[in-house]
């Protein structure tokens, strides 16, 4: 994580009081002072302010881009768990709030916090989700108003709930719902006889993806993101 980031996670500072405790030369890493706000700390080393060390305390909250070729499970199965895409020390009592297939990419939300994970992925909640989806055929005109209607999943006994359809292109749209069955997403275009050739999560509630994260990149939540579940 960047330095200055790294101040305000361990402190009260803002972003730019972090700035400015760094440029005076007040933060080091035990051996040498560093001036350069943008230093990435790694987990092995110790930061300290005012020759007080840092560390950062309390729940953890984490949002990730998922690349392909990784799962939403805390251990290595077939496919390694996407918790190997952050540092070793950190993935202990992590877990991820709301799955993403293998083959999925985008927003992965990973916390320690119980409470905070339920207010995501219980289906009381009715907690939105937008995906970014890619199809292999064109949709049909009326396709939007079979989403608002409530989608039949094959094997299921009751539809869906309302999803909202955006139309990108003929092929592309962006899908919300606010369920998280099993595939969901894929059996909903699978029901209509279409197939999902790509799927990207792009937002889980008021939590839109950090665009300059790149696949298999991650931050730290802000207090507001956090906040925002509730
Ligand atoms: N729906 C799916 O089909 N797959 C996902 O990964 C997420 C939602």
């Amino acid at each position: 994580m960047r330095l200055d980031k790294y101040i305000c996670q361990a402190t009260s500072l803002t972003r730019s009081q972090a700035k400015k405790v760094i440029s005076q030369g007040r933060v080091t890493n035990g051996t040498n002072t560093i001036r350069n706000t943008t230093y990435k700390v790694t987990t092995n080393e110790t930061i300290f302010l005012n020759d007080k060390a840092l560390s950062i305390r309390g729940p953890r909250y984490i949002m990730l881009n998922k690349p392909q070729g990784y799962i939403c499970s805390t251990v290595d199965e077939q496919l390694p768990s996407v918790l190997n895409l952050l540092d070793v020390e950190k993935r202990k009592q992590l877990f991820i709030a709301g799955r993403l297939d293998a083959d999925t990419t985008g927003l992965t939300l990973i916390t320690d916090d119980g409470q905070w994970s339920h207010q995501i992925t219980s289906p009381r909640k009715k907690c939105a989700k937008r995906y970014r989806v890619i199809l292999a055929d064109e949709l049909t005109e009326d396709a939007s108003i079979q989403f608002q209607q409530g989608i039949q999943l094959k094997s299921e006994n009751q539809p869906c709930l309302p999803a909202s359809l955006i139309n990108i292109s003929n092929t592309e749209v962006l899908l919300t719902i606010s369920e998280g069955k099993y595939h969901q997403v894929k059996r909903m275009f699978a029901a209509l006889g279409n197939h999902v050739t790509a799927l990207h999560r792009e937002k889980i509630g008021e939590i839109e993806l950090d665009p300059t994260l790149q696949l298999g990149e991650w931050r730290y939540l802000t207090d507001i993101e956090v906040q925002s579940i509730a």
